[in-house]
């Protein structure tokens, strides 16, 4: 096909997030609205993103996805929902914008190609970062300006919350049709420059259970649940929020933690009961207890989504002592060179009151890897025609 066929090439890259108060539990399982509002903090694009590349074409036959090279199967009921979504918005669009060019786009069928630069097996989601940078960059090919919250939350719910930098909270909302469950920024990117993020990879086993049949079966038979939802969560959301514009980090951790072991407890509470946790993410939060302890300060807090892996919230200055003790209590086996990646911390040595306090016998392996990172941007646009994962033809390029 002749590359000028190709009415529209637009490549994004959006990042992933990590809840600190917790999303677990759909009031409607179509629309995809939550039980109760969540809040995140948006993890560094140059450590961990998402890049979508998606084209139109008159030439095109059917709607056709790639993801990590693959093609996945486009009738998947999230991804139609997205793609119905955003032709819906670019429909209205058209009937108020002037309509020259989009009546003819909105029939043409659309070719994406999505990639993730950490490995999918880790574990981590990557289920929002993707559905985020799906809706941003159909957002971009169709032409639509509107709030892409509902776009994005059709494909994962978490994910409306990776459209932002910075630290996002995803508002429940009350009505039946979810216009009001969205999500916003409420502090940006460079609001807290100090915070550091460790994502510590335990184990690259899929996961047992996956988020949707877990929160499921959680809001048919926990009670905890019930209670979290309705009398928890909606005084978390405002002390996390002032935690978070006062920079408090004792309260910003300490809620965290708190936040991540309910959500954990309301797995526990589920008939049958899920866990996700295993022995090591436990040895890691005693290892942040004990940590905390010895310095009389709360210094370090952990979250566990659905998975074992942790990831750990610290200051700037703390980040290189605690990478130490992650390094002491599960010393690598193997690539002790390659166990930190992304951002870079000086080595120090631990003291031997530290050594002591931490009082756990090593796990050799326990923790595959880290990823240092920090707060980062939403979703960007890339200008450059050179990373765009799509060929002139409309299929993935080799490397892709
Ligand atoms: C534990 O957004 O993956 O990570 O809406 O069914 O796609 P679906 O679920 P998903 O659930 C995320 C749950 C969580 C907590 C969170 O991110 O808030």
């Amino acid at each position: 096909m002749a590359s000028g066929r190709l009415l529209a090439t637009v490549t994004c890259t959006a990042p992933v997030n990590i809840a600190v108060i917790k999303y677990w539990g759909k009031r409607d399982e179509e629309l995809i609205l939550p039980i109760n509002s969540s809040l995140s903090v948006t993890l560094h694009q140059d450590q961990l993103k998402t890049t979508t590349t998606a084209a139109i074409s008159k030439d095109f036959t059917e709607d056709r996805v790639w993801l990590n090279g693959q093609e996945e199967d486009v009738g998947q009921p999230r991804l139609q929902a997205c793609l119905r979504e955003i032709r819906r918005l670019a429909r209205k669009r058209r009937s108020t914008v002037d309509g020259d060019l989009l009546p003819l786009s909105l029939s043409y069928k659309v070719h994406v190609a999505s990639v993730n630069n950490f490995p999918t097996a880790a574990g981590l989601a990557s289920s929002a970062a993707g559905y985020a940078c799906l809706a941003y960059t159909l957002a971009r090919v169709y032409g639509v300006e509107d709030d892409l919250s509902e776009v994005a939350r059709r494909g994962s719910g978490s994910a409306c919350r990776s459209l932002y930098g910075g630290f996002v909270e995803w508002q429940m909302g009350e009505q039946a049709d979810g216009k009001d469950s969205v999500a916003r920024q409420v502090a940006p990117e460079l609001h807290w420059p100090q915070l550091r993020i460790l994502v510590l990879v335990v184990s690259a086993e899929k996961k047992p259970t996956g988020s949707t049949v877990g929160m499921q079966t959680s809001v048919e038979t926990s009670p905890l649940l019930k209670f979290r939802a309705e009398s928890v969560v909606p005084a978390r959301m405002r002390e996390m929020l002032s935690c978070i514009q006062a920079r408090d980090f004792q309260g910003f951790a300490e809620l965290t933690m708190k936040d991540s072991n309910q959500f954990h407890a309301t797995c526990l509470d589920t008939f049958p009961p899920i866990s996700y946790l295993n022995d090591i993410s436990r040895k890691i939060m005693q290892l942040v207890h004990h940590f905390n302890a010895y310095h009389r300060q709360t210094k370090v807090a952990y979250t566990f989504d659905a998975g074992p892996n942790a990831v750990i919230f610290t200051l700037e200055d703390t980040m290189a002592e605690f990478v130490a003790a992650v390094r002491h209590s599960f010393p690598p086996e193997t690539n002790g060179d390659k166990f930190l990646k992304g951002l870079q911390v000086t080595p120090v040595l631990l003291s031997e009151e530290l050594k002591a306090a931490l009082a756990t016998e090593p796990t050799p392996g326990g923790v595959q890897y880290i990823i240092a990172t920090q707060v980062g941007p939403g979703p960007q646009i890339l200008d450059d025609p050179h990373v765009h994962l799509l060929g002139p033809d409309g299929l993935p390029k080799p490397a892709a």
